[in-house]
């Protein structure tokens, strides 16, 4: 498999409803932070080759300094105001090189090296790849207060990152939303915009994103086990 894959790991959120007082990427999770789990558990798939890191403006030193630790080769870029902002920078500074490219919410710090591998090897030969996990909720449309109606939950799942495409195809439809002015909240939304396909590979439970302070506890709690920190 001659594939080079770089990760492009998001961290340039500000964090608001987590309001820790810092961006969400530097909290810290026992011993480390997301950032430095994140980028961790990207660099530990043996398919990818480097990563490039989208922080706040004025963090790029602090980062650099939490990222020195990896052995891969990674780059620091300032995101931008939305997080599809961001991916679009991030795509700038991924080497021309690149056969495919994994974008990844440091936010899912806890997405294991095996999910990216899974991922990216699903991805390989198809429009892209994204991890899913089922909902185990009973869904409701609702209409202005009303119950109209249960969803069929079979047809339904949760999106995950890290999200694998080709990288040509990727920088295409990022070109295309933004010459266009369309935001859309995740990356496989612009492939199903633009028609193409994207197959599912299974998630984890674990690799929640990372939102409010109960998440950051959850994510402490999966970690306490976790000794080598
Ligand atoms: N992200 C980014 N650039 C942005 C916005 C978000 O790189 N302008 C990244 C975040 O750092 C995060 C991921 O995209 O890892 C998913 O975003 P989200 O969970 O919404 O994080 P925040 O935007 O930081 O949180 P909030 O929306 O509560 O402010
Ligand atoms: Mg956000």
């Amino acid at each position: 498999m001659a594939e080079t894959t770089v990760a492009v790991v998001l961290a340039a959120g500000a964090g608001e409803r987590l309001a820790a007082g810092e961006p969400k990427a530097f909290i810290a999770i026992g011993s480390r932070s997301i950032l430095e789990i994140a980028a961790a558990n990207a660099e530990a798939c043996e398919q990818v080759a480097s990563l490039v890191v989208t922080v706040p403006p004025g963090t790029e030193e602090q980062a650099r300094g939490i990222l020195g630790s990896l052995s891969k080769p990674v780059v620091v870029v300032v995101g931008g105001a939305s997080r599809q902002e961001s991916v679009r920078l991030a795509l700038a500074a991924v080497p021309a090189d690149a056969e495919s490219v994994a974008v990844h919410d440091a936010a899912r710090c806890l997405a294991s090296p095996a999910l990216f591998s899974r991922v990216i090897s699903a991805a390989t030969g198809v429009d892209g790849a994204i991890p899913v996990v089922p909902v185990s909720d009973t869904v409701k449309r609702v209409v202005d207060g009303i119950v109209a109606a249960t969803v069929r939950r079979q047809d339904l799942a949760l999106a995950q990152t890290p999200q694998v495409f080709p990288a040509d195809s990727l920088r295409d439809v990022h070109a295309r939303a933004a010459a266009e002015g369309l935001s859309f909240t995740d990356d496989a939304a612009m492939f199903e915009w633009t028609g193409l396909r994207v197959v599912t590979v299974a998630g984890e439970e674990t690799n929640f994103k990372i939102t409010t302070p109960a998440d950051v506890l959850r994510a402490g709690a999966v970690l306490g086990g976790d000794v080598d920190g």
